[in-house]
């Protein structure tokens, strides 16, 4: 290997390991650094300041970034959302989105109830910051949302008072026994007919990128691991009745989309 070529590859693995080291630290590492605070535990004590902090959301929200965090799997896991969205006769009717996420999912999602005739959509979010992110990127479709800041386990919203909830992988980020509550508040808002429209991580079929997968949660983000398994959230949905379900998964069973009627 000539001289070039070494550094060539030093520079390569240098801006990797500053990469993942950057990401550990507004992720995962600060919130072991919190959790070695005394005290009470907080409804956002899970959120990592990468969701919090306005400099840190506007240095990462790029979408070929957010597009490689998903192994390029996004576009397809939000436009497999917004065709379910496409199907409903939106006239007249709500739209939930619990929580706002990186990317482009937002106005897409807004962009195609607003498409289908939508009353209103609400966008709900726990960290104010968030929400007035999402609004900058919204252009003249903020006019058709309400944005609130309130938590996924106790939402404001009616009884079955929405036509459909998106949530686009909030439940990995969420202490366990809040996923359940999560899910069961998003069902409690949906009217009989309406799609919880949910994507998430899944366990891969393959035992690679299962190792993979597996390394990555376990350094970055252990609170989705459980979703492989003992907090499958579609088992949690059936197994809290009233909902017809199907899952689709992407990219070697990584990805999962699950539409969850309301019957
Ligand atoms: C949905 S995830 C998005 C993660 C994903 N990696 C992305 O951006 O594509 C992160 C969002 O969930 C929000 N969040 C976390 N816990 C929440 C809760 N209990 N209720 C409402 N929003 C919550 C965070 O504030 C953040 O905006």
């Amino acid at each position: 290997m000539n001289s070039w070529m070494a550094s060539s590859v030093v520079v390569v693995f240098l801006v990797l390991v500053s990469t993942a080291l950057f990401f550990f630290t507004v992720t995962r590492g600060a919130l072991i650094l919190r959790g070695l605070g005394a005290g009470e535990r907080g409804a956002s004590d899970h959120v990592y300041p990468i969701y919090s902090d306005m400099r840190l959301i506007k240095m990462v929200d790029f979408q070929p970034i957010i597009s490689a965090i998903l192994l390029f799997q996004y576009d397809r896991l939000v436009s497999r959302i917004v065709a379910e969205l496409q199907q409903l006769d939106l006239g007249g009717r709500d739209v939930l989105i619990t929580s706002c996420a990186f990317g482009n999912v937002i106005p897409r999602v807004v962009g195609a109830a607003v498409s289908r005739q939508v009353r209103r959509v609400h966008l709900v979010d726990l960290i104010r910051n968030e929400l007035v992110h999402a609004r900058s990127k919204l252009g003249d479709l903020a006019g058709k949302v309400d944005f609130r800041q309130a938590d996924a386990t106790a939402m404001h919203q009616a009884d079955g008072s929405m036509a459909a909830n998106v949530m686009f992988f909030l439940l990995h980020e969420l202490p366990h026994d809040l996923k359940g509550e999560a899910l069961k508040e998003a069902a409690r808002s949906l009217e009989p007919g309406g799609k919880l429209l949910l994507a998430e991580f899944h366990r891969p079929d393959s035992w690679v990128l299962r190792a993979f997968s597996w390394t990555y949660f376990k350094v970055f983000e252990p609170l989705g691991l459980a979703l492989w398994d003992s907090h499958d959230p579609l088992r949690y949905l059936q197994d809290l009745g009233g909902f017809s379900c199907t899952r689709s998964t992407y990219f070697f069973g990584n990805f999962q989309v699950i539409v969850a009627t309301r019957q």
